[in-house]
């Protein structure tokens, strides 16, 4: 049978100390609530219960989620009442249907973890997904009697000592016949130590009317880990990073440095790849086989061909050919194309601008808006003038090119193919195939200037020295 989902997000998250509701904190690339929703299988209907930073996280789940709708719970009278203020969206659902209630804040929950719940649970008119943790403080405790039946929910709040000691917590993830559960609601009471209606409560409540309640403990417990501070959200960031870094090396990547390498879940790495440490990879980056990224290497959404090498770089949905070579210290910007076996150098800026096969571009250069041919060379401290102030304009440049050191390629201009441009010019007009390229003021010479200007310097006092 198909669940529908209820994820209950209207918790202040006051812990987090942040303008930005709890819900909506990152963990590697993604908001707790969009992991959440990713976590969930295939549901008839899925309903979010919404209340601080309602409009923010609203906003959110119609970039995310269109298809959820939202309840708004506008005082926060704890988990049962957020519950029954979402049944009316579950109308349509038939009272054996089923719905799984769950937190925002648990951002490592699997699917295959879910799905297993509930096919466990299927047939109680509640289930309870426990872990045994080591630290169960602040968690509701699960009570069994002497038969270890499972019988209730108790809080931390409302727990006694003995009841304390236990080490068996409700993770915070249910599931629940919906005729069972609105019938159950209607029951809860305030009478507790935090004077709110704990959803926890059904479970008694339906246990005590003889109906089926069932718990299932899950393996790993740090799956429900959840986030209630930055502290805790950098942990389970780490155990994210961790879990994805284990799947690619078990896949063939070498990873020399695990605890500083971040992968998120769109990208693809082939076997045979070596990250090395501090690499930062995101989006939808691709990376193929023999390819070397790292160290300190950032790459959204590029793709990084076969045996090609980026290192201590930032680069931003860039292509990178065959073979190419990428660093130190480069920036590669939306649309950089670099072909096979070509070069972007230290302290090179390149965007939206192809460089052809074997070309090279090897130091402190821009190239904005260029087309560059095959085996071309693009001397140091280039800068291709893209920008008038006005509009954006494109330079063209051939095959086995030589720009001489320092250019300014001032755009709209196109050099031929084979043609050479002198160091230090500034190129406004097109170089044609073959030609060399002057653009500057030819030298001259002031004989003496300096013994006459800067006498008894000690360049006056060298340069009479080199007269003798
Ligand atoms: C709850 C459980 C506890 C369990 C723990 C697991 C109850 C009474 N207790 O405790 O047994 O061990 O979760 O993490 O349910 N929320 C709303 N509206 C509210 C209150 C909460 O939407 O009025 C949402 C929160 O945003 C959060 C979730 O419900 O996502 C759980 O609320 P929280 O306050 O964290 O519950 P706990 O006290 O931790
Ligand atoms: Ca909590």
């Amino acid at each position: 049978m198909q669940a529908s989902a209820l994820i209950l997000a209207a918790g202040e998250g006051t812990r987090m100390n942040s303008a930005t509701p709890k819900v909506l904190h990152g963990v590697l690339g993604k908001s707790m609530v969009e992991r959440v929703l990713d976590a969930l299988p295939p549901t008839k209907a899925t309903v979010v219960v919404v209340g601080s930073g309602r409009e923010a996280v609203e906003k959110e789940l119609a970039r995310i989620a269109p298809n959820v709708s939202t309840v708004f719970q506008a005082e926060r009278g704890g988990t049962g009442h957020a519950t029954r203020l979402a049944m009316p969206a579950f109308a349509g659902l038939a009272d054996d249907d089923v719905i799984l209630v769950l937190g925002s804040d648990t951002p490592l929950l699997r699917r295959e973890s879910l799905t297993d719940f509930i096919a466990q649970s299927l047939g109680a008119a509640a289930a309870v997904m426990t872990a045994h943790v080591p630290e169960p403080f602040g968690y509701g405790r699960i009570i069994r009697d002497s038969a270890q039946e499972f019988t209730s929910i108790v809080e931390e709040k409302d727990a006694n000592e003995a009841e304390r000691k236990i080490s068996e917590i409700n993770s915070g993830i249910y599931l629940f016949q919906k005729g069972a559960l609105i019938s159950a609601l209607a029951q809860l009471s305030r009478d507790n130590a935090q004077g709110e209606e704990y959803l926890t409560d059904v479970i008694s409540i339906l246990k005590g009317e003889g109906k089926a309640v069932a718990a299932f403990s899950i393996n790993d417990f740090r799956e429900i880990l959840g986030v209630n501070d930055r502290g805790q959200l950098s942990e389970c960031g780490a155990i994210l990073r961790n879990r994805i870094n284990d799947e690619l090396m078990k896949a063939g990547v070498t990873i020399v440095d695990p605890a500083s390498t971040w992968v998120e879940e769109g990208v693809e790495i082939a076997a045979d790849v070596t990250l090395l440490p501090g690499t930062w990879l995101t989006g939808t980056t691709k990376i193929s086989s023999g390819a070397v990224v790292g160290p300190r290497a950032t790459l959204h959404s590029c793709t990084v061909e076969a045996g090609a090498q980026v290192s201590e770089s930032t680069c931003d949905q860039a292509y990178i050919g065959e073979g190419a070579t990428v660093g130190p210290y480069t920036y590669l910007r939306p649309g950089t194309v670099l072909g096979p076996r070509s070069k972007a150098g230290a302290f090179v800026e390149i965007k939206n601008s192809t460089v052809g096969p074997d070309s090279k571009v090897p130091h402190l250069s821009y190239v904005g808006d260029a087309q560059i041919g095959e085996g071309s060379n693009i001397g140091a401290a280039t800068v291709f003038v893209n920008y008038d102030g006005v509009a954006k304009h494109r330079t063209e440049i051939g095959d086995y090119v030589r720009i001489g050191s320092d250019t300014m390629l001032v755009a709209p201009v196109t050099i031929g193919d084979g043609a050479y441009t002198a160091a230090g010019s500034v190129i406004t007009e097109d170089v044609p195939a073959g030609a060399m390229g002057v653009g500057r003021a030819k030298q001259r010479n002031v004989l003496d200037w300096v013994l006459r200007k800067r006498p008894g310097s000690k360049s006056a006092d060298a340069a009479s020295r080199a007269r003798e």
